[in-house]
């Protein structure tokens, strides 16, 4: 169903200073059935959830039925989310229904997804005039239920809906946000709006497949019921003490040695694939959040952290691929590879006499994106640059959500090898409190002071 091919990353096709052997695959497989071990125990006592939500039949049976009950009412999904409560529902969107903006056309079983993940005013008022508060549904998707980019939002989109709406403004409203807690639980309570729980134990960037990703999903018309089906599959792989079987710390294991042992702090991923773009900017947010650390589990600062790149192919080839192939090589690759295209783009044969033309001519565009896939990893290994490929037999949602599950706990595991917590975010606390103070909320006076004291720094006063 998916495969990994590591043999990219070996120093037998890319050399001793860039590949690992697989003797050194050999000597840490202890190591990694150590962190799987280790990861295992933390999810079987609940520290950790997302490997458990592809089995919450309940929460999945109840946010089919309430996407069937509204079904046929709204030409419009707008979520109100950022990080990883909007990242996700991208991510599911584009790779079930095609790249925006070159989706189907959409109907009322078949509604537009609008995502407002940012606080760019003009963005907001123009996605805001696009669409038609009688035929939206707004879903204001919030962990913690107080980001202020979201909180923001949804006070301009909730207003823009009672003006229409009056009192049925409610009924245009769901929220996705933790149970009994936070400002957008109590707001959608006393509103009487609908609300789905998200699970305590599950962060944004590893809760896509929790209400989180599939509300939007469900309401958008994907069936989650696959999509979760493929990623429980995953999970069963995922907990095999069998490096040959378990994809998930297979990968996290090479990776770890790349990073570590050949020194390659970046990570290139690189789907040939339009409908995996939205992926791998919710890769890129996993990636990043969770491997960019300061400390360790024992408190030592470490400030490790492999910085994740998106690259498309194979419109990069065209832009980037020339510094991936003669710059620094301080990369690793992965290749998100796709085997059976729903279209193949048979090519018309017109025999023109032309020898681009006619070369190409009676081929595929499937045929051609693998053979550009094929060929831009032979010319990088060529040139001793490390790459690996992830391929899925095809893109549907059973494929999709094992992708998702797989690159999850490729990354839990790799927090393991690095011994650090790839669960926690403390980096980003520090930037969001001191926009707290810049705005004049109640409590956060003393992040307004600091950011006094650095202006005056920066006045050299
Ligand atoms: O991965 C994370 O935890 C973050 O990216 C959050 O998803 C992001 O900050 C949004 O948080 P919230 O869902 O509380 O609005």
């Amino acid at each position: 169903m998916i495969q990994f091919d590591e043999r990219n990353l070996l120093a037998d096709m890319v050399g001793r200073g860039n590949g690992i052997t697989r003797a050194e695959i050999e000597r840490s497989t202890a190591k990694a059935l150590k962190a799987l071990k280790s990861f295992r125990k933390l999810s079987d006592g609940g520290v950790y959830g997302f490997p458990h939500l592809p089995f919450q039949t309940a929460a999945i049976g109840a946010i089919r039925k309430f996407a069937g009950s509204v079904r046929g009412t709204f030409d419009t999904v707008c979520v109100v989310g950022i990080g990883g409560s909007a990242l996700g529902a991208w991510a599911l969107d584009c790779g079930m229904r095609g790249p925006h903006p070159v989706q189907g056309a959409f109907t009322p079983d078949r509604p537009r997804l609008v995502i407002l993940d940012n606080v760019d005013p003009d963005f907001t008022h123009a996605a805001m005039a696009s669409m038609d508060p009688q035929r939206t549904l707004v879903v204001a998707i919030a962990k913690s239920g107080g980001t202020a980019e979201t909180v923001s939002t949804f006070l301009l989109v909730r207003e823009w809906l009672r003006q229409a709406l009056g009192v049925g403004a409610a009924a245009h409203i769901v929220a996705v946000t933790t149970e009994g807690k936070g400002d957008l639980f109590a707001l959608a309570q006393s509103e009487g709006c609908r609300t789905f729980g998200i699970p305590e134990n599950v962060g944004g960037r590893f809760s896509v497949l929790s209400p989180v990703g599939l509300v939007p999903a469900a309401l958008i018309g994907i069936d989650i019921g696959k999509l979760t089906r493929g990623a429980a599959e995953m999970t069963h792989l995922a907990w095999q003490p069998d490096l040959a079987v378990n994809l998930p710390l297979r990968a996290a294991l090479c990776h770890w040695l790349v990073w570590t042992r050949k020194a390659k702090p970046i990570q290139v991923a690189f789907p040939y694939s339009n409908r995996l773009w939205g992926a791998a900017f919710w890769f890129r947010q996993l990636w990043a959040e969770s491997l960019g650390k300061a400390r360790n589990r024992k408190g030592e600062v470490v400030h490790t952290g492999q910085t994740p790149i998106a690259a498309l192919g194979t419109t990069d080839q065209h832009s980037q691929v020339q510094l991936y192939i003669e710059g620094p090589n301080d990369k690793v690759f992965t290749f998100w590879a796709v085997n059976r295209f729903a279209w193949q783009g048979k090519l018309p044969n017109p025999r023109l006499g032309l020898a681009a033309f006619d070369a190409l001519g009676g081929q595929s565009l499937a045929k051609l994106i693998g053979a550009e896939r094929r060929a831009t990893a032979a010319a990088m290994t060529e040139c001793g640059r490390p790459n690996c490929t992830v391929t899925l037999d095809r893109v549907d949602e059973s494929h999709l959500g094992a992708f998702l599950q797989l690159m999850e706990f490729q990354t839990a595991f790799l927090g393991e090898l690095l011994d650090i917590d790839a669960f926690d975010q403390e980096g980003v606390e520090l930037g969001k409190k001191l926009t707290y103070g810049l705005m004049g909320r109640q409590g956060f006076e003393p992040y307004r002071d600091q950011f006094a004291a650095y202006e005056k720094k920066r006045a050299g006063v």
